[in-house]
């Protein structure tokens, strides 16, 4: 990555002080939509352009790792039209975007449990991460029909039955097994977490993964989420002082 490579909007920042792993919590779609009087599933479509635009910065910038939360195991609760909607721009979107992010070397991972999505949502799904899979530009992790609470359980029952197998020990199990046994096995933990339009919680979101990490919140809706709403999270990360339970 050379410094004329990126843009302006990287003034200020500190290029070897990036976070390698960024994740997002992309809320406020709908309320996005609300405020310009247009329906909920027009936020959705406007949120699917700025996480495009979010992770090419992300890639040019050179952060490593980028988890993306789209579809929670919680939301199967809205109304049915607007979950039919979603599963639809996620297979319209991936059909869409996947030659050009396996050109820019984008590898990208699905995270979470796909057996209840639509076959064909869950056939491109698995064609994009096999075809993209050797990639290594950046890591895109898309949390889709995600928990971190069903998360756990499921390694935690992989785990016993191991150990039942009798091929694990529990003395053998500590933070490092856990950890192998999450969709996220391959990334290292998030640095910084984004959450847009206000919310300060974590909506069951990598609970075992952001044991240390950084929270940044801005009050701006996900569609309006940019480079440079994104540079002033990076720009607050770099203040941050990452102390890890110790003394500085
Ligand atoms: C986030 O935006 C997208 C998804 C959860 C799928 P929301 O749809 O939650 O938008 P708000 O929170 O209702 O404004
Ligand atoms: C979190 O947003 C889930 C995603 C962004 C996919 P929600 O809108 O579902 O979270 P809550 O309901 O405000 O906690
Ligand atoms: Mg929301």
């Amino acid at each position: 990555m050379t410094v004329q490579l990126l843009s302006d909007v990287t003034t200020n920042l500190d290029l070897q002080k990036l976070p390698q792993h960024i994740a997002v919590i992309m809320d406020g779609n709908g309320r996005w939509a609300k405020s310009k009087g247009l329906p909920r599933i027009e936020g959705h479509r406007r949120g699917a352009n700025t996480l495009k635009e979010i992770l090419r910065v992300c890639k040019d910038w050179g952060i490593k790792t980028l988890t993306a939360y789209a579809f929670s195991t919680e939301n199967w609760g809205r109304p049915v039209t607007e979950v039919k909607f979603l599963m639809v721009l996620f297979e319209r979107l991936l059909r869409k975007e996947l030659t050009e992010m396996d050109e820019e070397g984008v590898c990208i991972k699905f995270i979470g449990d796909l057996s209840p999505l639509p076959e064909s949502l869950q056939q491109e799904m698995y064609h994009s991460m096999e075809v993209t899979n050797n990639n290594k530009t950046i890591q895109f992790n898309v949390a889709i029909n995600y928990g971190s609470r069903l998360e756990i359980v499921k390694a935690c029952k992989a785990i016993a039955q191991k150990v039942q197998l009798g091929e694990l020990s529990p003395e053998a199990i500590d933070e490092n097994l856990i950890s192998q046994y999450l969709y996220t096995c391959s990334s290292p933990d998030p640095d910084l977490l984004i959450r847009t339009s206000g919310e300060m919680r974590l909506s069951n979101f990598l609970l075992w993964q952001m044991a240390y990490t950084e929270i940044y919140v801005t009050e701006t809706f996900w569609p309006d989420f940019n480079p440079s709403e994104l540079k002033q999270a990076l720009l607050s990360y770099q203040q941050r002082d990452r102390r890890f339970g110790k003394v500085s």
